[in-house]
């Protein structure tokens, strides 16, 4: 990584973003004032749905048939050329890694055709940035990252510096929300379809673990519970589906699980977060499971109780797009964090071990 200067902080920059790391291929145009230019994803439900979950080899084929037509589409849609942006930025990694070389690949490509700055975005910065982009946020925020491979509590001190407060010890909250989807034959994917369930269930119809509930610290566990609920459908006959009210009532039964064990250790991390930042939040919630509007619910009042408030992006710059990677590349490039066309894509990359390669980018500074 190479630290430039930019010339004229004052003027706009414009990043196209493409992110490719899961079952979502998707470009988009986003300006430093915050402007979404243009923001696609094009979604491989339908390609994955017969398998219960992502396939990662046709998942990586998938990008590759269509992420030159959305590149266009997105130019287009912004009514941009190439050579009138300011930089290209992709997800290069954590993600299933065949697709993410394709993201990156195209990303390259377009960088060395038109004499532009690389990007190379960890796909968990874009979700930790994203609130800045719908809400404006100041640094530091306390961050509630909820997707379906991660459960984390942050604190962002800024871009590329993030401190980890705590996170799950085994499931993610995304996961327990497809596998309870799978276990009670709601189909795929499972976090919107529990949530569509849960709307007419009874939220106290089953007993449900709260793991980690009271514990200290602000670690995370879904596991315990994800088995709960497969013991309670398989008692109450509707393992793999069935009985429709009895169905509603497990997934609303979950959800409020998952909705009590959020809104306890976000509480506490908010007192935590006040005593070593000196300020109330704001709490901010990202990541795929920040689109369940019961759960932002929940988090709506844990904020307020604690004197400050929920940020939470739109429900579409929650689940995955490439607003909040092209949106990374503008803190990013607005900064001079700027990657050599040698940056390797990667299947880990904890969001924490950013924060030394920001330093060192940025020193002097
Ligand atoms: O951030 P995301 O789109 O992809 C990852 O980076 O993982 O998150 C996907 C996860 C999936 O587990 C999906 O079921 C969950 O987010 N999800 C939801 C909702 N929408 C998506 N979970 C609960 N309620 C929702 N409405
Ligand atoms: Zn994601």
């Amino acid at each position: 990584m190479t630290s430039l200067s930019t010339a004229d902080p004052q003027r706009e920059l414009t990043v196209l973003g493409i992110e490719t790391s899961c079952d979502e291929t998707a470009a988009a145009v986003v300006t430093s004032k915050g402007r979404i230019l243009a923001n696609l994803v094009l979604s491989q439900l339908d390609e994955h749905r017969p398998y219960g979950g992502v396939v990662p080899e046709i998942a990586a084929r998938s990008h590759l048939d269509h992420i030159d037509r959305l590149v266009e589409e997105a130019m287009q849609q912004a009514g941009l050329r190439f050579d009138e942006l300011d930089g290209i930025a992709a997800t290069a990694g954590p993600g299933l890694i065949g697709g993410v070389f394709v993201g990156v690949m195209t990303a390259k490509a377009i960088a060395l055709a038109w004499d532009l700055p690389f990007l190379a975005v960890n796909h968990l910065e874009g979700h930790a940035l994203s609130a800045r982009l719908s809400d404006d946020l100041a640094f530091p925020y306390l961050l509630l990252l909820v997707s379906g491979g991660h459960c984390q509590l942050l604190a962002v001190e800024g871009v590329g510096h993030y401190r980890r407060l705590g996170g799950t010890i085994d499931d993610a909250v995304g996961e327990a929300f497809d596998k309870t989807a799978k276990l009670l034959g709601l189909g795929y994917p499972g976090g919107p379809a529990v949530e569509q369930a849960a709307t007419s269930g009874d939220p106290t119809a089953f007993a449900l673990p709260r793991p980690m509930l009271g514990r200290p610290g602000l670690d995370f566990s879904f596991s315990g519970l994800k088995t709960a609920v497969r013991q309670a459908a398989d008692k109450a006959g509707i393992l793999g589906g069935g009985d429709a009210a009895l169905c509603a009532d497990l997934a609303a039964s979950f959800q409020a699980a998952v909705g009590d064990i959020l809104a306890e250790r976000c509480a506490k991390a908010l007192d935590l977060f006040a005593a070593d930042y000196g300020r109330a939040g704001p709490l901010v919630v990202a990541g795929g499971v920040a689109a369940n509007r019961s759960l932002r619910g929940r988090l709506e009042n844990v904020a307020e109780l604690a004197g400050s408030r929920l940020a939470a992006p739109p429900p579409a710059l929650c689940t995955d797009n490439a607003a909040m990677i092209a949106w990374a590349g503008v803190e990013r490039l607005g900064l001079g964090l700027i990657d050599g066309l040698d940056f390797a894509a990667r299947p880990r990359w904890p969001l924490e071990s950013l924060s030394g390669a920001a330093q060192a980018a940025t020193a002097g500074r």
